[in-house]
């Protein structure tokens, strides 16, 4: 597949380089230039767009999984996914992906059709753990309501108002209907057979994995520099939050 795609690439850049001088006829604004093959062909910089969406892909599928299986009430827990991971995902958003599994050390039992969960740190962390869980099945600002919950003083009271600032075209109904119903049930059976799945299995939360692998020695590195983790683990161009970190801490106010 990939020497196939390598292979229309080299034809097309062919015959791009042939055709050069159609640039004069460019009609589009510079940040539509690579919006299709006709308005990069047209502008003449076929060869650049295909080349920035090349390494763009490429470095998608090269991202640095990031999983993190944890317990929304776990003291430890919040610390690592509000002061490390929540801000490394930030820096780093482009070459890292994250997996969040609340589940830790629950249990689940079958009752009917269903399950029920009892969890480390009582009803209320089942609740945090499942309202969690529909927000990550329900919007794509899951990352930033769950960081805004987790960073609160009282995780259950501020989910509604951390929803309704960061999705606020989602409903605190709709979630709740999840929540309690066969949808959020089933969602948070996936995390059980997910967490249960873990090799070696988790003994404590939270509980690292890169790339779906755990050792101690990485649980080690990112949870003292998740950062400095994914930078160096990652095989492709390095962005330039990690190279340029250092120098973006070095100027100083000086008390004259
Ligand atoms: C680059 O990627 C974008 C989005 O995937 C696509 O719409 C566009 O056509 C691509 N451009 C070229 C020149 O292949
Ligand atoms: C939400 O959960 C359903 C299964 O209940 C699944 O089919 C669907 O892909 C999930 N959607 C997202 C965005 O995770």
């Amino acid at each position: 597949m990939k020497t196939l795609l390598l292979l229309i690439l080299t034809v097309w850049l062919n015959i791009e380089s042939s055709s050069g001088t159609l640039s004069s006829s460019c009609s589009y604004a510079p940040s539509k230039w690579c919006s299709s093959l006709d308005s990069a062909i047209q502008c003449g910089v076929l060869k650049q767009c295909l080349e920035a969406n090349f390494t763009r892909s490429h470095q998608k599928e090269d991202r640095i999984e990031v999983g993190l299986y944890y317990e929304s009430l776990c003291p430890g827990c919040r610390g690592f996914f509000t002061e490390m991971l929540f801000p490394t995902w930030i820096l780093l958003q482009e070459i890292m992906t994250v997996n969040l599994v609340p589940y830790g050390n629950a249990q689940e039992k079958p009752d009917g059709q269903k399950y029920k969960y009892e969890c480390q740190h009582g009803e209320t962390e089942c609740l945090g753990n499942m309202i969690e869980t529909c927000l990550m099945n329900m919007t794509d600002y899951s990352g930033l309501i769950i960081f805004c919950m987790e960073s609160s003083p009282d995780v259950i009271k501020s989910a509604q108002s951390c929803l309704e600032i960061y999705d606020p075209k989602l409903t605190w109904d709709s979630v709740m209907s999840c929540v309690k119903g066969d949808q959020g049930n089933q969602l948070m059976h996936q995390n059980a057979l997910e967490t249960g799945a873990l090799k070696p299995p988790h003994q404590y939360v939270p509980w690292i994995t890169i790339n779906g692998e755990h050792t101690e020695d990485l649980q080690n590195k990112a949870m003292s520099s998740l950062f400095t983790l994914v930078c160096g683990m990652y095989k492709g161009t390095k962005p330039e939050a990690c190279g340029g970190a250092k120098r973006h801490y070095k100027s100083y106010c000086h008390n004259e």
